[in-house]
């Protein structure tokens, strides 16, 4: 993996293939891998570039850098971004795909930095920001994550994270990325998701081609809710994984990469 320092913080991304430039934003609390068979299909016709995001994998941020309390912003995330481009001397437009957390910062890069991407792949993610009593819940989360860990945040997620049909070596694979993450790094991040803004209304204005996907079972982010993100974007494709769950990257490597190659080929 290279490294690049952004904002005073080192972060790790894989930087493979050549050809156009594809970004691709993980999830929370995960990292790059989550997104492996992707980097492995798109890496032989795209350049790649799947940073761990401030804090998480090799990104990570310990307690004396990431005092406990702080917040990440999805801004932050988006920002960090528009840096890393500039180190990496991308200067034309980027391909962006983020799933779920890696959605949220997708969306706000968009806003931010609009004339920085030409397509948008938006997985298994929402366009809502949260009601006061999931944000409530997050900022409770966070607590006990400081005092206990990430695993009450880790064990409450996974069975919501996959389908059943989900293979168990998958599963583990995810579990052990989760629990690697700092405490303090997903306390900021549940602090920053929890106030991050509501997107919805941004959506009738976005003018590049987009696909939305998602898992049929997705039960983080409904495929009913995700269909209704691609009916209020423009220029829109959706695409429904049949028995997937949330980590359809994961879960459905194949389907995944050749939604996004004929996504990414189409001009
Ligand atoms: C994710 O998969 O990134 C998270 O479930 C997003 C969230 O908690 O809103």
């Amino acid at each position: 993996m290279k490294t690049a320092m952004v904002d005073g913080i080192e972060l790790s991304l894989i930087d493979q293939g050549s050809g156009s430039p594809v970004v691709l934003l993980h999830g929370f609390p995960l990292d790059h891998t989550m997104w492996d068979a992707q980097i492995e299909a798109l890496s032989a016709s795209y350049r790649v570039i799947g940073p761990d995001q401030r804090g998480f994998g090799k990104s990570r941020q310990e307690a004396a850098v990431l005092p406990l309390g702080s917040t990440i912003t999805i801004a932050r995330l988006a920002d960090d971004l528009a840096e890393l481009l500039d180190l990496l001397g991308i200067d034309e437009p980027v391909a962006l795909c983020g799933l779920s957390m890696g959605g949220y910062v997708a969306m706000e890069f968009y806003r931010r930095h609009r004339s920085r991407l030409n397509k948008l792949a938006l997985l298994d993610t929402r366009s809502d920001n949260d009601t006061p009593e999931v944000a409530a819940g997050r900022r409770e989360m966070a607590e006990r994550v400081l005092c206990e860990g990430p695993r009450p945040l880790v064990e409450s997620m996974i069975p919501r994270l996959f389908a059943e049909s989900a293979i168990p070596e998958t599963v583990e694979r995810l579990r052990r990325v989760m629990l690697d993450n700092r405490p303090n790094v997903i306390a900021a991040l549940l602090l920053g998701m929890a106030e991050r803004a509501n997107m919805t209304a941004m959506l009738a204005e976005i003018d590049c081609p987009t696909l939305v996907l998602v898992g049929e079972l997705d039960a983080i982010t409904p495929a009913d809710e995700m269909r209704g993100m691609a009916e209020a974007i423009p220029d829109a494709q959706f695409v429904c994984l049949e028995g997937s769950g949330h980590m359809s990257t994961m879960e459905r490597p194949a389907e995944v990469n050749e939604a996004l190659l004929t996504f990414l080929a189409k001009s």
